[in-house]
């Protein structure tokens, strides 16, 4: 493949950029050009952000598979699409040339139709990091079925909510996954999450692990003998269901200030092109190259940049099960030189993580492969920034810090590697079609160079989400309302003398823990749902590695037997509720809560206590008891 809309200069960023602004119909057409259409489309944009309406390529008819296999059979059939290494090195990586992979595919495609899941079903995935769950997402992408792909740490109870609120009516999942030296139940998980969810028809349950477990007549079916059935049938072959450039490709939920996740909401055609092109520009993909995403499949990042981007662009994408310290520190760096890797995509969690190892585990590995080097996730900070690009990068790779959310489908302002400068901790300019200003709280745009706001987009982009799942005017509140005719993405944002973008983090009640998006009102109602809680309040404090820690103020009524104990009880209440990625690091029981007149809880005067401050929390005035806040700053848990 090549692409010719690749920008190779920054006279070409700066030219597309123009084009992009002046007449963005014209300019995504030329780009949607290059993209396989079994009808073009009639109308490329029509928008507002009062509703909101949005819709790209209208009247176009595609099939997102037909773009990530179909078309590059010809020419890379027998060329890896997918590299799969295992969490155990020693068990043998997978390789799946695009000939296979589409293969595969359409196999799983005729499971789900044979067990009557149609276009427009909602299916939902809980799997661990291995090729079966790409093939699950492109069956269901192939026959029109929306995917919502759980990650595999969440709680039965976030899965059943996720199902109840989708109406799935298929759960595909695995016996177990491997992530460093445990083992996952997840269809034990699936299985609890069932009690409340009747829409679910059936389970696909995929062997891996061959961890034991319950299979339920008439409802649970192993995968390898639904494919079995697929061979008796003959030839596989499927043709890929006709889809509307509007119609749903899939569902991810994500964390937002109340307590529920919403689910968001990305099209078939917009989110293709959007993918592809992002991944195309951002990384600099060249042809053969092998690119190394470290997200997992469960959130967006998997979804863009292990799955839908490199494969439209024929490019080789390589999946890791396991995690970057399994069996050592050393195990991303081992991976790079097994398969000669030329793209890494990483989060600043992991660096952080990696960093405090030293450069032992790095000494030795033959990691001259390394062309371009990402971060994704939450604001890199500058020393993990010169690490990376000391020793991972060893100064000759470009770091792209790329900016984008689930909302937003694929990176939204980043440097393009080698092409577009960059600065450290900065993810500098925005991609073409991506039209951002900062705003102060009123909603008045703060213009001019070295100032700060908060971050909003004032033109659609084809990436972005067109909705919450079954929930429209939830989509408006969230995103459209706050500032009138703008996307706000609830990022606080500073803007350079030189136009560049530095991403400052969230301003809403919104954490980012390990690069996981957390809302402070679910952990509350999680920790709010064990029996002795009278209240609590959760804010985020800096945390070295996880870049924010969860920090809980908690009411309670008379500790079982004693506080630790306790406290231990809390934990287990929110990893039930939520996962074990939503517990808090630390839990300080009080007695009561700093709460203005009217009732509300200051969470300002929290955060500052959680951060350490001891002696300016800022106005306190308005507070009903300020004996309150002496006593906690008394109890801080340090
Ligand atoms: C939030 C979105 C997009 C994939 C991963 C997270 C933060 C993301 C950066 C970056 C500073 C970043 C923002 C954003 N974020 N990338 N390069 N620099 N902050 O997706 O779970 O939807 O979270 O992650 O706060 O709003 P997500």
């Amino acid at each position: 493949m090549h692409y010719p809309y690749q920008l190779k200069s920054f006279e070409a960023y700066q030219a597309a950029y123009e084009k992009s602004v002046q007449d963005p119909e014209t300019f995504w057409a030329e780009i949607a050009e290059h993209f396989l259409w079994k009808k073009k489309w009639d109308k490329v944009l029509e928008w507002n952000f009062k509703e909101p309406r949005v819709k790209w390529f209208q009247g176009g008819k595609l099939n997102i598979t037909e773009n990530c296999l179909d078309r590059h059979q010809a020419a890379l059939g027998d060329q890896p699409a997918l590299i799969w290494e295992p969490n155990d090195p020693e068990a043998g990586h997978r390789i799946l040339t695009y000939g296979e992979l589409l293969f595969k595919v359409m196999q799983f495609a005729n499971v789900l139709r044979n067990n009557g899941v149609k276009k427009g079903d909602r299916v939902c995935i809980y799997m661990g990091m291995i090729p079966e769950l790409a093939i699950a997402i492109l069956a269901c992408a192939r026959i029109g079925a929306i995917h919502s792909v759980i990650f595999a740490g969440f709680s039965a109870q976030s899965i059943a909510d996720r199902i109840q609120d989708a109406q799935a009516s298929m759960v595909i999942t695995s016996d177990g996954a491997y992530r460093g030296n445990k083992i996952i139940p997840l269809k034990a998980v699936v299985d609890d999450a069932m009690v409340g969810c009747p829409s679910v028809k059936n389970i696909i349950v995929y062997t891996h692990t061959r961890l034991p477990v319950s299979m339920i007549k008439g409802r649970d079916l192993w995968w390898e003998d639904e494919i079995r059935k697929v061979e008796k049938q003959g030839n596989p072959f499927l043709q890929a269901e006709e889809m509307d450039a509007e119609d749903l490709l899939f569902i991810l939920y994500t964390s937002g200030s109340t307590g529920k996740p919403k689910g968001v909401v990305h099209t078939c055609a917009g989110y293709m092109v959007w993918a592809n092109y992002s991944f195309v520009n951002v990384f600099q993909y060249q042809p053969g190259q092998v690119h190394f995403c470290t997200a997992d499949a469960g959130w967006i990042t998997g979804h863009s940049y292990i799955i839908y981007g490199p494969l439209s662009a024929g490019a080789t994408t390589l999946m890791f099960e396991g995690i970057p310290t399994y069996p050592d520190a050393g195990r991303f760096w081992e991976i790079i030189q097994k398969f000669g890797v030329d793209i890494l995509y990483t989060a600043p969690t992991a660096i952080r993580s990696l960093m405090g190892f030293g450069e032992g585990p790095v000494h030795g590995k033959k990691m001259d492969s390394l062309k371009v080097l990402g971060t994704v996730g939450e604001p890199i900070n500058s020393e993990a920034w010169h690490w990376y690009d000391q020793h991972i990068g060893k100064h000759q790779c470009p770091i792209v810090d790329t900016w984008w959310q689930t909302e937003t489908g694929g990176v939204m302002i980043s440097n393009l590697a080698g092409v577009t400068p960059s600065k450290p901790t900065y993810a500098t300019y925005p991609l073409p079609g991506v039209q951002p200003l900062l705003v102060d709280e009123h909603g008045r745009e703060i213009e001019g160079n070295g100032v700060s706001g908060n971050l909003c987009i004032r033109f659609p982009w084809p990436g972005m989400l067109r909705t919450t799942y079954g929930d429209h005017e939830r989509c408006r509140q969230a995103y459209f309302s706050t500032y009138a005719d703008l996307y706000f993405t609830g990022d606080g944002c500073l803007r350079d003398e030189e136009g560049m973008y530095r991403i400052t983090g969230r301003v809403d009640d919104v954490l980012n823990v390990s690069g996981h998006r957390i809302g402070t009102a679910e952990v509350e109602n999680a920790i709010n749902m064990h029996s002795g809680v009278v209240e609590s309040a959760v804010v985020g404090y800096p945390h070295d590695i996880k870049g924010q820690g969860i920090y809980a103020f908690v009411i309670f009524n008379g500790f079982h037997e004693n506080e630790s104990l306790t406290r231990q009880d809390v934990l287990q209440t929110v990893t039930r509720v939520i996962g074990a990625i939503a517990k808090p690091d630390k839990i300080q029981f009080v007695a009561g809560l700093p709460k203005t007149r009217s009732g509300k809880i200051m969470r300002r005067i929290l955060r500052k206590i959680a951060e350490g401050e001891t002696t300016n929390l800022g106005d306190t005035s308005t507070l009903l008891d300020p004996g309150v806040v002496e006593a906690i700053m008394e109890g801080r848990i340090s």
